[in-house]
């Protein structure tokens, strides 16, 4: 088993591209490629809370998908406990089909209107033949309970168009903890939902991973969330890997300008008016390069316009398990 810091890895990714073709225009024009994810390599630790950050578009929903095995790589393997994923079959699927959960971004659109809470809850248990009917019963009552769909009996009979949204993601991370998983991927789950209720919700993660040890990777375009739940956070641009290390490193010491312009961005409390504090981002995109170069160059204050448009920056380890993205990582 592959050890980090004296924790095993439970998920690898390993030099992950995914290619998606965009349908084109109305007048038949072609499809063009769009490199979704390219050539992303992390390692989540088991019983870690590993934040995927980076803005709409950048890639982070496909990474949840292709853990979960809704989606497969063009290239690049993606290993579970040191076996890759894509040669499981039979029980091997079976059990990956159990352990490995998503919880969606949209509670509207995650749960099945037929479905009671009783019923939504319960269905993954009979789907896996956990349990009888009692065990069943049991273990819902309990998994509602610790999501704070409490007394359960308020709940049980309802139908999603009867609950909130906050309540209605609590079914849906109830549906996937009564299974008892050991990696979830929560792909922005708050991200429709209020501020208080989005504590809650955050609440909840922080005790789900704290009573079962499962293993999570949160999503979310929020470097704020990320820094409140996360121990380690993953910085992703156009599908390319920017920034990785502790919350405190990647929060405190960014070292990429694409880190230094999301921590710009965040709101500061306290202070009238907003202060650009790294000031990294360019107030108009520049021209793209003819060549690959950095991806983040067009937007990039820092960059050195010969080196950062023709050469593509590979990650690299400026403090203990701190990496980044970036020529002038240093001083940028
Ligand atoms: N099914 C799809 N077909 C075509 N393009 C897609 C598909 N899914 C995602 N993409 C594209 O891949 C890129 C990454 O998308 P996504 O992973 O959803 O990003 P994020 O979750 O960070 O917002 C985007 O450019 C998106 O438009
Ligand atoms: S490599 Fe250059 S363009 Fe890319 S982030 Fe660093 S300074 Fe900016
Ligand atoms: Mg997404």
């Amino acid at each position: 088993m592959k050890m980090n810091n004296g924790k095993e890895t439970i998920i690898e990714l390993d030099h992950i591209v995914k290619k998606y073709t965009s349908r084109g225009s109305f007048f038949g024009t072609h499809g063009n490629e769009i490199i979704a994810l390219n050539k992303i390599s992390i390692k989540i630790l088991k019983g870690e809370i590993f934040g995927l950050v980076g803005e709409s578009g950048s890639g982070k929903t496909t990474a949840g998908r292709l853990i979960v095995r809704l989606e497969k790589p063009e290239e690049g393997r993606i290993y579970l406990n040191g076996s890759e994923m894509a040669g499981l079959k039979g029980k091997g699927l079976k059990d990956f089909r159990r352990k490995i959960q998503m919880i969606f971004q949209d509670p509207y659109q995650s749960l099945n209107p037929q479905l009671s809470v009783f019923d939504t809850i319960s269905e993954p248990l009979v789907i896996h033949k956990i349990g009888n009917a009692e065990a069943r019963e049991d273990a819902v009552w309990e998994t509602m309970k610790s999501v704070g769909l409490s007394p359960p009996d308020d709940f049980v009979n309802r139908y999603p168009h009867q609950l909130s949204g906050g309540q209605r993601q609590r079914v849906a991370i109830a549906r996937v903890m009564v299974l008892n998983p050991d990696f979830v991927v929560a792909d922005e789950p708050t991200s429709m939902l209020d501020a208080s209720i989005s504590a809650q919700i955050f609440n909840i993660l922080i005790e789900m991973r704290e009573k079962s040890q499962v293993t999570l990777l949160f999503i979310t375009h929020s470097l704020s969330a990320a820094r409140y739940l996360c121990d380690r956070i993953a910085v992703i641009y156009k599908g390319n890997m920017m920034e990785l290390g502790s919350a405190d490193q990647v929060i405190q010491k960014p070292r990429h300008p694409y880190t230094k312009a999301l921590i710009d961005a965040l709101p500061k409390f306290g202070l009238s008016g907003k202060v650009n504090h790294y000031n990294t981002l360019l107030p108009v995109e520049r021209e793209a390069s003819e060549h690959e170069g950095c991806p983040f160059f067009t937007r990039c204050r820092v960059a050195n316009k010969t080196k950062c448009s023709l050469e593509i920056p590979l990650l690299k380890e400026t403090d203990d398990s701190h990496w980044v993205a970036c020529f002038y990582a240093e001083n940028g």
